[in-house]
């Protein structure tokens, strides 16, 4: 592999979504304080770095993802000394940081889309976002028929107001999120220096690492064509393709982040790639001049089964391995349904979130966790009254959208803040948070937390952990078992509904207990060497 000995390449990252982490100033809503007080925690946990969800400025539409200036800090989150003092004692406690950065699109309040808003068709205040006349006698239909990924049409129709205050319509604007997300224009100059300016902004304040949200959007199919897989165009095989996404001028745009970062010492990016149309495309944003890692969508869409899962595991190899690029593991974000929730009902999803971890854990490459997952929280189904995400409205009301993985982290004693604030969370906690929180499961030697603290330290410490690929073993039907190439260290997961025997090896952890005659239980993982 091209990046042995870089620090991202095997490195667990952790990803910490800042409002919901820890809040110190009793508001609410976690802030850079709280993470900043919490240092220990992750340390103690194990992890290499953390990865902070948006801190920008935002008007808290899409919670940091709608950004109002790339190179500050949100009020509600803390200052930009705040984070400097972060970062220091971060790399004091030996963690590296990441930060999110979003090229994308903007808020709707970023000072450059208010000035469009307040400029002429046609002016070079528009011409940094995607306006178009629509369709129509009068323009009443969107330029194109591109849906927005939260739901509903992906354009907005502004109204413009003259000067003796009478309203008439105006172009549309395109977002492919939220209508308070508008879309860059990539192809306008002054669109690239901001981003450059920026990532330089993160890489002169000390970041180790920035997450490139949406890293397969950015530039859109030439001309705004049609979405043709939309109702009333009939298929035609090869264009299939989304013209949102996954554009070839993209990588133009990752060549850019690659060479700017390649000026600091040890600088990684990690792409959110997501709708792309194949794993060789998929390929294309790990190339020697691009991202250094992007998330693979594999293992964590397989659904609770070990021909998926080991179909999964090998597809992300591949691909990785394609491109010379160490693989990345994740089983969850703040986009996705908390595992203990997502793998099964009752007891069986948080054992089989569990036995997961130690899967992914044991996997040549890089992993990252999402926080909470170490507590085995289950996804919130929250009260509609109380859901944020922007997708339950755009989507009338059919998505409750991501908040029951939003929910703040319970760390201590009784409700309603459990730790996480002596305020009011800004999303309510569930009374099941009381029973599982980090104070508690530190001192239970069964507990969750406990689990992933003993596998990210044999993780750290094990001399078994190397090797970039996988052999598997034959193993029972429902169960699947792999052993790192050129290393003694063996994974067994039994996804069966009946015991079955260990592979050969001395056992160095597992998921829940043996059964009394030593074998792997139902919906549990085992690391032998
Ligand atoms: C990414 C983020 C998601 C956000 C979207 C728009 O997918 O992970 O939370 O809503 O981008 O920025």
């Amino acid at each position: 592999m091209r990046h042995d000995g870089q620090w991202w390449a095997e490195a667990v990252v952790y990803q910490v979504y800042v409002r919901s982490f820890a809040d110190s100033d009793g508001d609410g809503v976690g802030d850079l304080a709280g993470v900043r007080s919490r240092l220990g925690y992750l340390e103690l946990l194990g992890v290499d770095a953390l990865w902070l969800s948006p801190v920008n400025p935002s008007p808290g539409l899409d919670h940091g993802y709608d950004v109002t200036d790339p190179r500050e800090v949100d009020p509600l989150l803390g200052t930009l000394d705040d984070l400097d003092g972060l970062i220091t004692d971060a790399h004091a406690h030996g963690l590296r940081v990441l930060v999110d950065v979003v090229p994308n699109h903007t808020s709707d309040q970023h000072e450059w889309f208010r000035a469009a808003v307040s400029s002429a068709p046609g002016s070079p205040e528009r011409a940094r976002y995607h306006f178009r006349p629509g369709r129509g006698d009068r323009g009443e239909q969107p330029p194109n028929n591109w849906q927005s990924v939260f739901g509903g049409p992906a354009w907005t129709r502004l109204t413009a107001t003259d000067e003796d205050g009478t309203s008439r319509p105006d172009e549309w604007y395109l977002h492919l999120f939220a209508p308070g997300q508008p879309d860059l224009n990539w192809e306008n100059p002054e669109v690239w220096a901001d981003l450059e300016k920026t990532l330089r902004f993160w890489c002169d304040r000390g970041v180790d690492g920035l997450r490139i949200d949406v890293a397969h959007g950015m530039a859109k199919a030439a001309g705004l064509p049609d979405d043709r897989r939309q109702p009333g165009w009939t298929p035609v095989s090869d264009e299939l393709v989304d013209p949102r996404f996954d554009q070839d001028p993209v990588h133009d745009v990752h060549r850019l982040i690659r060479a700017v970062l390649d000026h600091y010492p040890d600088r990684m990016a990690v792409g959110e790639v997501g709708t792309v149309r194949d794993d060789a495309r998929w390929a294309g944003y790990v190339r020697r001049d691009e991202l250094h890692l992007a998330f693979h969508s594999a293992l964590r869409d397989a659904a609770y089964d070990a021909v998926a899962v080991r179909e999964a595991i090998d597809r992300t190899l591949a691909a990785a391995g394609s491109a010379g690029a160490p693989a990345v593991w994740t089983l969850s974000n703040h986009d996705l349904v908390r595992p203990a929730t997502r793998y099964g009902e009752g007891a069986d999803g948080p054992a089989r979130a569990r036995a997961m971890a130690l899967v992914a854990l044991a996997l040549p490459g890089t992993a990252y966790l999402y926080h909470g997952d170490e507590l085995g929280l289950p996804d919130v189904e929250l009260p509609a009254e109380a859901r944020q995400d922007p997708t339950w409205e755009l989507s009338g009301h059919t998505d409750p959208g991501r908040d029951g993985a939003r929910v703040p982290l319970p760390w201590e004693g009784e409700g309603p803040g459990y730790g996480f604030t002596t305020g009011t969370p800004w999303l309510p906690m569930p009374e099941a948070y009381g029973a599982l929180t980090a104070a508690d499961q530190l001192e239970d030697p069964n507990s969750t937390l406990s689990l992933y603290r003993h596998a990210l330290d044999l993780r750290r410490s094990h001399p078994a952990f190397h090797g970039d690929q996988v052999e598997w073993f034959g193993a029972p039907a429902g169960c699947l078992a792999f052993r790192r190439t050129g290393s003694t260290l063996v994974c067994a997961l039994n996804a069966g509904d009946r015991p079955v025997p260990l592979p050969p090896g001395d056992v160095l952890l597992t998921s829940a207990p043996l059964t009394d005659c030593g074998e792997l239980p139902p919906d549990t993982a085992a690391w032998l060497a």
